[in-house]
């Protein structure tokens, strides 16, 4: 991924609706249109075959919700929604919010500190560990788990050998869970009860834990710290929660259209589709890019400007259709509430220092330090 990938996805875009990556061999959808209609016709665009550009991953996420298809993704999802959906969720604000405050005060008191080390990683890690029923140690083998997840989805090289092999380990560890090592009501005992009630194949159990740790922490980290820096640096914007705190579900949402914390995702083309003039033949792998979509000016008016009081309920971010996010509701709640703490207490966000994180997937920051001012 690179670290400003806006210029080429808008060169992606006006080249037409597909165009061929010979890196990646697949061909890239980048309009908003085509994405949307393409991840709605799960038919014709398979996740079976894997979503990933390198055959040893597509291999690994073989048995994973993500690759199901109906009537077994139907089975998988409702194991998972059990926990997910939104009336659920919505339960969960209050200790959510309070745990985004406990985090957010003391560093704004420090006047200064590392989104990216010490708010974006820990925060999320420590909610949806909670909720998954996971030990502190177990939580952080998880998050190291997820960015390699993502890191292992690109095309074969150094960065998908590293992540693949932690990808491994992180596995055998999983496979060695009982549902002793779970706290019990959590989401991950859930899913040896389902197994237990013949709901799901017990051997689905490790999988679906799965599930919940590769896409549940890399991406909501991203998007905190995509967020901030996106406040930061259109403090105007900052200033509008101030006057409106309402509009911070506005502002996620927006968040979330600017900086896709997943930039790209793999489909498998099952037969000649035309897009345009472009035909993309049968067999062939598709890459999927959310974050040039969201920043399509055939969709979006003005798509490179982040303005909270646009309508984004629409971004593409969780996906569409099918495979659509099933932790979208928490992922939500979670951002939303570290976005209310902050404007609670910071008038000003100043940024001091910041790096990207560099992974084939995933789009946020290794470093991002700031300095607050109330
Ligand atoms: C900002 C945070 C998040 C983003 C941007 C995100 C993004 C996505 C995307 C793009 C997909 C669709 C993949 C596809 O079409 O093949 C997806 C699926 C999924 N996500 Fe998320 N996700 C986030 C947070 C979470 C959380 C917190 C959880 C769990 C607690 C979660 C669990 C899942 C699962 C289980 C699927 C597979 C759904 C299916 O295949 O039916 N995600 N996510």
């Amino acid at each position: 991924m690179a670290e400003e990938p806006y210029g080429y996805y808008r060169e992606l875009r006006d080249a037409g609706p597909a165009v061929y990556l010979e890196k990646l061999d697949a061909y890239a959808l980048s309009r908003y249109e085509d994405v949307r209609a393409a991840l709605k016709d799960w038919h014709t665009f398979g996740s079976a075959e894997g979503t990933a550009f390198n055959p040893a991953m597509n291999e690994n996420v073989q048995g994973v919700i993500l690759t199901a298809e109906p009537p077994e993704h139907g089975a998988l999802r409702a194991a998972l929604m059990e926990r997910l959906r939104l009336s659920t969720v919505r339960d969960l604000a209050d200790w959510v919010q309070q745990r985004a405050d406990e985090f957010v005060a003391p560093l704004v008191e420090l006047g200064s500190f590392d989104v990216a080390t010490e708010l974006a990683r820990p925060f999320p890690s420590t909610v949806v560990g909670e909720l998954i029923g996971l030990k502190p140690e177990m939580t952080e083998k998880f998050v190291i788990g997820s960015d390699a997840v993502f890191a292992a989805m690109g095309p074969m090289n150094e960065r998908t050998r590293r992540g693949l092999g932690i990808v491994g380990e992180v596995l055998e560890t999983i496979a060695g869970l009982t549902k002793d090592d779970l706290e019990p009501g959590s989401m991950g005992a859930a899913l040896y009860e389902a197994a237990a009630r013949g709901e799901i194949p017990p051997d689905h159990v490790v999988k679906l834990l799965w599930n919940y740790a590769g896409p549940a922490f890399d991406t909501t980290i991203h998007a905190i710290s995509n967020l901030i820096w996106a406040l930061a640096r259109n403090p105007e914007q900052l200033s509008l929660l101030h006057e409106d705190p309402s509009l911070v579900p506005a502002a996620v949402d927006e968040g979330l259209r600017y900086e896709a914390p997943i930039q790209i995702w793999g489909r498998f083309c099952r037969k000649d589709v035309t897009f345009g003039e472009t035909v993309l033949p049968a067999n062939s792998r598709v890459a999927i890019l959310f974050g040039a979509a969201n920043r399509d000016e055939r969709h979006y008016p003005d798509p490179d400007t982040f303005d909270i009081r646009r309508n984004a309920r629409d971004m593409l971010s969780f996906g569409y259709g099918l495979h659509r996010c099933t932790g979208a509701p928490l992922a939500q709640l979670e951002i939303e509430a570290v976005a209310r703490a902050f404007v609670a207490r910071v008038r000003e966000i100043e940024i001091l220092d910041s790096r990207r994180h560099l992974n084939h997937t995933v789009r946020g920051f290794q470093c991002l330090r700031i300095g607050v001012h109330t």
